[in-house]
């Protein structure tokens, strides 16, 4: 490791699932990636439970004895030896738990959705300017070297204008005998359902393109080229299912058009519980002059493929160009979104261009509209921007 890389300090809010992949592959060697200019230190972890359940999640993820184990999220964030906190409790608490974290000046990496609804994400924001530090959310997608290329293979030109984008997240679950109700996924208290959990995913695969590429109005509709211009967010139709017990979303279908690039291109974002996202490609970007395709689940694109066509001579290349990219060094790919962290506080910088603080509420924003085109509402507790509320 050069002597000149940046180490960034991290504390673990919650044990969950997510926390252990993401701690994990925060201990993984950046070299094995071939990152020399940053690293990463597991300082500490919490547990709303115990510090038991803290002490015992740091040695399964093989984090240093010295790490400090806390039995409170309040006891967390007035660690001094912390930089940036990743906030993993389930949505429906990130709101609270990132404000204690933002109160008490720390930095912060919050898992999808950054909130339940806009009104919180924009508080989120305000706090973080505020009290001048860095917010993210943990969209790892973002910043996987496929997704990198794939934007930059778009911005070039490779499949000329962008007119739309279909991505599918669905889970393939057999929901009755897999769950309960109670269950995070199907629980309205934690904010359940596939939209919020699930459709995050294809979402962001229409805004990491559309919203990025948004021309100013002025400019030829053939442009391919990103604006100077702040974005527009995409007017939004949508249509959802529910599942009866619990009454959170299981079928959820948003289609977006975003007005600021090709005169309105569209983006279709589909999520299920139960079919598979995995029986084809699972996000096809479609060009004037041809396609990318992204095969397996979207969260952690590993692979593209792009076919070309002459536009009016109705030929398509029979030889597709495929890229894989496997996750080097053991890992899930999580770390690419904390060398990401790591590069901004090294930087100064309070947001990441990758995944700016606009671009997460107008996601917020878009997933309100769809709850409220189809009457999704949460209990006001956790649908609430007051901080604090007690209990979390
Ligand atoms: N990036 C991804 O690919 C990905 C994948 C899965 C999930 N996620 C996101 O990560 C978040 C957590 O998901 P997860 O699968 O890790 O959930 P999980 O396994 O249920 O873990 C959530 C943790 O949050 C803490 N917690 C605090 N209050 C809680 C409450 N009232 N109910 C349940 N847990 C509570 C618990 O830890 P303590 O007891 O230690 O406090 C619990 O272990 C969600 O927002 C989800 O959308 C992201």
């Amino acid at each position: 490791m050069s002597s000149k890389s940046y180490t960034l300090r991290w504390g673990i809010l919650a044990t969950g699932g997510i926390a252990k992949t993401f701690t994990t592959d925060l201990l993984v060697n950046p070299t094995t990636r071939d990152v020399h200019d940053v690293t990463h230190a597991v300082v500490a972890a919490a547990s709303s439970t115990s510090a038991e359940r803290a002490r015992s999640f740091l040695s399964d993820c093989g984090a240093p004895s010295s790490a400090a184990a806390y039995g409170s999220y309040a006891e967390l964030v007035a660690d001094p030896n912390i930089d940036i906190i990743y906030v993993a409790t389930p949505h429906s608490h990130h709101f609270q738990n990132a404000m204690l974290c933002l109160k008490a000046g720390k930095n912060v990496l919050c898992e999808k959705p950054l909130t339940v609804n806009a009104a919180q994400t924009k508080k989120l924001v305000a706090t973080a300017k505020q009290k001048g530090v860095f917010l993210m959310e943990a969209v790892w997608t973002r910043f996987f070297p496929a997704t990198k290329q794939v934007q930059q293979l778009v911005t070039e030109g490779a499949i000329g204008p962008v007119r739309r984008i279909v991505a599918d997240f669905s889970m393939h679950s057999d929901v009755e005998k897999e769950w309960k109700d109670s269950h995070r996924l199907l629980n309205m208290d934690l904010a359940g359902g596939a939209l919020l959990d699930l459709g995050v995913y294809p979402i962001n695969w229409v805004f990491q393109i559309l919203y990025h590429l948004q021309s100013s109005p002025s400019t030829s509709s053939h442009s391919t080229q990103p604006s100077s211009q702040n974005p527009l967010p995409p007017t939004v139709t949508s249509s959802m299912t529910k599942y009866a017990p619990t009454g959170c979303d299981e079928n959820t279908t948003v289609l977006m058009t975003f007005p600021g690039y090709n005169g309105g291109s569209q983006g279709i974002a589909t999520t299920s519980l139960r079919t598979s996202s995995e029986t084809g490609p699972s996000v096809r970007i479609y060009g004037d002059k041809g396609e990318i395709q992204i095969d397996g689940l979207p969260c952690h694109p590993d692979n593209y493929r792009l076919i070309t066509v002459n536009p009016g001579e109705g030929s398509v290349s029979r030889q597709p160009k495929e890229v894989r990219f496997p996750v080097p060094g053991g890992g899930k790919g999580m770390f690419y979104e904390a060398d990401e962290c790591a590069r901004c506080l090294r930087d100064g910088r309070k947001e990441s261009e990758s995944i700016g603080w606009m671009e997460s509420i107008a996601i917020m924003e878009t997933m309100d509209e769809v709850r409220r085109q189809n009457g999704l509402v949460y209990p006001e507790r956790i649908e609430s921007a007051e901080y604090p509320l007690e209990g979390f």
